[in-house]
């Protein structure tokens, strides 16, 4: 037996909270086929009743939706698709009610080519605002470097759509964008930029905010002498598919990102009530996350590595293991992620052949998962991170098993990557489908008008709210009640040991209450000891033909002796 990570005495409550996401254009709408605040306002009771303490909401900023809101037009205003700042400060009151905290994305990267910097920045060549991006006059797009959704990363300002007859229609400058031509990255080492940022951070701060989440947190900074660097860093999981001898990115992860950090931490902290910073930082050396939440930077970063991890048994022990050293050495906690808005859904992707990151969605004639299998698989994965120390992010729709949509026409499909890969890639639509509530009613009561903006599939009809509600044996009524015990037996600030055994078997211990057991089976059972007490099993709602004695293939139990 190997304590892994000692039991945590800071109570701050992002450290072991259970932190839901929410996708705003498809988890609940008022009015028409997409998703809205006020819809999400009306459906926030789902995610408190589930065991969660806070929401994180992905973009709702006023936005031209080229990135599903990841283009910001306007930082401090709500996109009319969306609602209003009213409606926001209800959002924001309903869930301080009912005991949620609220998470907001901050995209600080790159602006929309609507925001009005970038406007005034295109009209004149002269403009100051030229200076809060990054223009280049060159004959050539001025580096190799490769947009995150595909293509170069730079767009010559005479070629973008809307030059013809413009201003611009003879400039032959390029801007960056490490995603889409729609996203011009920010340039970080101008005062004004920093000095806007730490400004919307206060406005929203201001109207209650309990966090932010930072969009590519890996990103904001960029060696200003431009070298080139052919290689594409993959969303999620960054450049771990190079190979090792590559040199670092001279536009990821670069030392300078930390200092605005630091300068974020020390507003947050002006503020009463633990307000949290998140990283989204999609790095190739796993010990680098920990230098984003260092005491005086972020308080957490997703863990990215658990979420890439094949379903394997030794993937899984190192992943935990080293996980938990790494956040420890800083005394960060560790976050368990299976799932988010930018990955083929968890339920699918355990089924595939070859489980890891997965592909970047899934069509029809590609692949297609064991929908049994990645289920288990899944249920078996988020009953091993809920029973671990640290806090847990989950994506809307988990809690339900939803699958991955995988037979959505391509000409619904919005996301850049599909377009910017020229369909190589089918993109992140398939994970971004509207959630279903009532089995019952047209677009499964996602809107009162009756529509969504993608459709479902039919078979989700029998993975609705209302029908798992009314099945003991759901998917999210096991979620609900491993929360609920997750809560109950302090699993996410108690110690945890490794029992060192030939299976994945972790011990949690807290003073006060019984040792916890968790056995994670990959593909062979493991047999139980004899008088072991089941407090969960994932087999309870996938079950398998495996008796009682046993941990089934693909499943986890807890269980305390
Ligand atoms: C978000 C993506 C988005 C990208 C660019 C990400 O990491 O999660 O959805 O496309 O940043 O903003």
């Amino acid at each position: 037996m190997q304590i892994i990570h000692l039991a945590n005495t800071s109570r701050e409550w992002w450290r072991e909270a259970v932190i839901y996401q929410i996708y705003p254009r498809s988890f609940a709408s008022f009015g028409g086929g997409v998703g809205d605040l006020q819809g999400i306002t009306s459906r926030l009771s789902h995610v408190a009743d589930l065991g969660a303490h806070a929401i994180w909401l992905s973009p709702f900023y006023k936005s031209p939706q080229k990135d599903g809101g990841y283009d910001v037009a306007d930082y401090r205003a709500v996109d009319p698709i969306f609602g209003n700042l009213n409606d926001a400060k209800n959002l924001i009151a309903r869930a301080h009610e009912l005991g949620l905290r609220v998470i907001v994305d901050l995209v600080p990267n790159h602006t929309s080519d609507q925001h009005e910097w970038f406007q005034a920045a295109l009209a004149d060549p002269s403009a100051p605002e030229r200076d809060l991006y990054w223009f280049r006059k060159a004959d050539e797009a001025p580096t190799d470097w490769l947009s995150v959704f595909g293509g170069s990363a730079w767009t010559r300002v005479c070629d973008r759509a809307d030059a013809k007859g413009s201003p611009w229609d003879h400039d032959d400058s390029w801007y960056l964008h490490l995603f889409d031509p729609a996203q011009p990255d920010l340039n970080w080492a101008h005062p004004r930029v920093r000095e806007e940022f730490t400004s919307i951070l206060r406005f929203w701060l201001d109207l209650g905010a309990d966090g932010f989440r930072v969009d590519v947190a890996h990103g904001l900074v960029k060696d200003p002498s431009l070298p080139n660097y052919q290689y594409h860093w993959d969303m999620v999981s960054g450049g771990d598919l190079l190979p090792a001898d590559v040199p670092p990115p001279p536009q990821w992860n670069q030392p300078g990102v930390h200092d605005i950090y630091r300068e974020w931490r020390a507003v947050l902290d002006e503020y009463e009530g633990d307000r949290a910073l998140v990283a989204e930082a999609w790095l190739n050396d796993p010990l680098d996350a920990k230098l984003y939440v260092r005491s005086d930077e972020m308080s957490q970063a997703f863990n990215f590595d658990f979420l890439t991890s094949p379903f394997e048994l030794a993937e899984y022990r190192e992943v935990i293991a080293n996980s938990l050293r790494e956040m420890d050495s800083v005394g960060a906690p560790t976050t368990w992620v299976l799932s988010n808005h930018d990955v083929v859904r968890a339920a699918s992707r355990f089924g595939l052949s070859k489980t890891g990151k997965g592909p970047n969605g899934i069509r029809p004639f590609e692949e297609q998962p064991d929908p049994e299998l990645g289920r288990r698989r899944a249920l078996a994965a988020h009953a091993l991170g809920s029973a671990l120390p640290g806090s847990i992010y989950i994506y809307q729709g988990e809690e339900l098993s939803l699958p991955e949509h995988m037979a959505l026409p391509d000409e619904l499909r919005e996301d850049p990557a599909f377009f910017r890969t020229k369909g190589a890639e089918a993109g992140r639509d398939g994970c971004r489908v509207p959630i279903p509530w009532e089995a019952d009613y047209p677009a499964f009561g996602f809107s009162p008008a009756g529509s969504s903006w993608l459709p479902q599939p039919e078979e989700w009809k029998a993975l609705a709210v209302d029908v798992q509600l009314a099945d003991e044996a759901s998917s999210l009524n096991f979620f609900r009640k491993m929360y609920r015990l997750r809560e109950e037996l302090g699993l996410g600030r108690a110690q945890l040991a490794d029992a060192e055994d030939s299976y994945l078997h972790y011990v949690s211990s807290l003073p006060g209450r019984d040792d916890l057991h968790i056995v994670t089976a990959f593909d062979d059972p493991v047999p139980l000891p004899k008088g072991a007490k089941i407090v969960l099993s994932s087999d309870e709602v996938a079950p398998s033909t495996v008796n009682d004695e046993q941990v089934a293939p693909n499943s986890t139990v807890w269980y305390t002796l």
